[in-house]
């Protein structure tokens, strides 16, 4: 299957199944957000309505600490979905990324499925989107070709190692990753941030990517759309039995997003993505290191009817996040990103026994 059709078919099952990582026995979702809570604040001393959500990330100014995350683009029918995203996000005056930019590099009738996305969004962050195993392929020129595209402020590479090992026409040879990124980073003028697909970022993988000159990390964690997952239903629809066995064992693999975030919190922003779903998963993010989140799966449903969908689900986020805030007693991002969180359960455990002195949270 060409890289166009498997971009809209990807778009389609997650839109029509259920592709996110399964909840533990407890009932709790993958990303650690329901073992972190905020501490009450009672008496907040603050006025809800000035509350102030602007930020900064790297050098751009966001409306609020949200970015819709690298999605589509690829095939004549993504088209209307970019647009939809695009005019949302500059209404909203927050970043957004563009899917992977290999089937327009493949083919470059399909470029515009991707500048839609600038044409419609001129005056806020836009991101370009290849994969390490593209890079492999097309080397410094075709991340030259891909920000040219669309005016791209910065160039996401992304990791989808899983997804490349359970799809049947995967490139499993990640030999020479790294080395790439650091050239890439070595060649370009703009930001490089480095992203996971739903299984999460290490410390130690961190450790390197900030080593090679990275500027950013988008943890990509788990807890939120699995990729696995959504191999298993072209799989089943394919009749490729090794894959469907695959993705079945391994959908719920990975680094939960919280717990990524707080091993990824090095020297470069992070953003926190992988199952971030409300303003509290937001607000939760910052207040254990990340700069920015990222939100992709709950968008594209609102996106097939159009940009005010999209925005009404955008600014109910925001809503979430300014209530938190009120509670905590926070009157912006600064504040919040400084407040304190007490983590419990299975998430404590696993940062207990990565070293991790989850107090230290509590007590700031
Ligand atoms: C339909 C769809 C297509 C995606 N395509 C890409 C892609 O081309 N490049 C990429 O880096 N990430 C891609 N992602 C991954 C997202 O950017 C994000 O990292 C991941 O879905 C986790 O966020 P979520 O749980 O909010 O969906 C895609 C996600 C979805 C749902």
């Amino acid at each position: 299957m060409n890289t166009s059709n498997r971009k809209i078919e990807h778009l389609t099952l997650c839109a029509t199944h259920e592709v996110e990582s399964h909840r533990d026995d407890h009932g709790h979702r993958r990303t650690g957000f329901d073992d972190i809570s905020f501490i009450h604040n009672a008496l907040p001393q603050i006025n809800m309505d000035k509350i102030e959500t602007t930020i900064d990330f790297l050098g751009e100014q966001f409306a609020f600490p949200l970015l819709i995350s690298s999605m589509t683009g690829g095939h004549p029918d993504t088209l209307e979905v970019n647009r939809a995203l695009a005019l949302a996000a500059e209404e909203m005056q927050i970043g957004i990324g563009v899917g992977s930019q290999r089937a327009a590099l493949e083919d470059p009738a399909l470029e515009d499925s991707f500048r839609v996305v600038r044409d419609s969004a001129p005056d806020i962050f836009v991101f370009g989107n290849l994969g390490i195993t593209q890079i492999q392929e097309y080397g410094i020129e075709g991340v030259e070709q891909a920000v040219g595209m669309i005016d791209a402020d910065a160039i996401a590479i992304h990791l989808n190692f899983l997804q490349e090992a359970v799809q049947p026409e995967g490139n499993t040879n990640a030999l020479g990753g790294l080395e790439l990124i650091r050239q890439v980073c070595q060649s370009m003028d703009i930001p490089v941030i480095v992203k996971e697909t739903g299984c999460g970022i290490s410390h130690e993988v961190a450790q390197v990517l900030c080593d090679a000159g990275v500027s950013a990390i988008d943890v990509g964690g788990l807890g939120g759309t699995s990729w696995a997952g959504v191999e298993v239903y072209r799989a089943k629809e394919q009749g490729a039995e090794r894959c469907e066995g695959l993705g079945n064992l391994f959908w719920d693999w990975g680094i939960p997003t919280s717990v990524s975030v707080i091993e990824s919190s090095i020297s470069v922003p992070v953003i926190a993505t992988g199952g971030i779903r409300t303003g509290m998963d937001i607000a939760k993010s910052l207040a254990i290191g990340a700069s920015l989140c990222g939100t992709a799966l709950p968008l594209i449903r609102p996106a097939l009817n159009g940009s005010k969908e999209v925005v009404k689900r955008l600014r109910t986020m925001l809503e979430e996040l300014k209530v938190v805030m009120f509670l905590t007693g926070y009157d912006n991002i600064e504040d919040l990103m400084q407040s304190r969180v007490v983590i419990t359960g299975k998430t404590a455990k696993y940062l207990n026994e990565r070293g991790y002195n989850t107090k230290h949270f509590a007590k700031r």
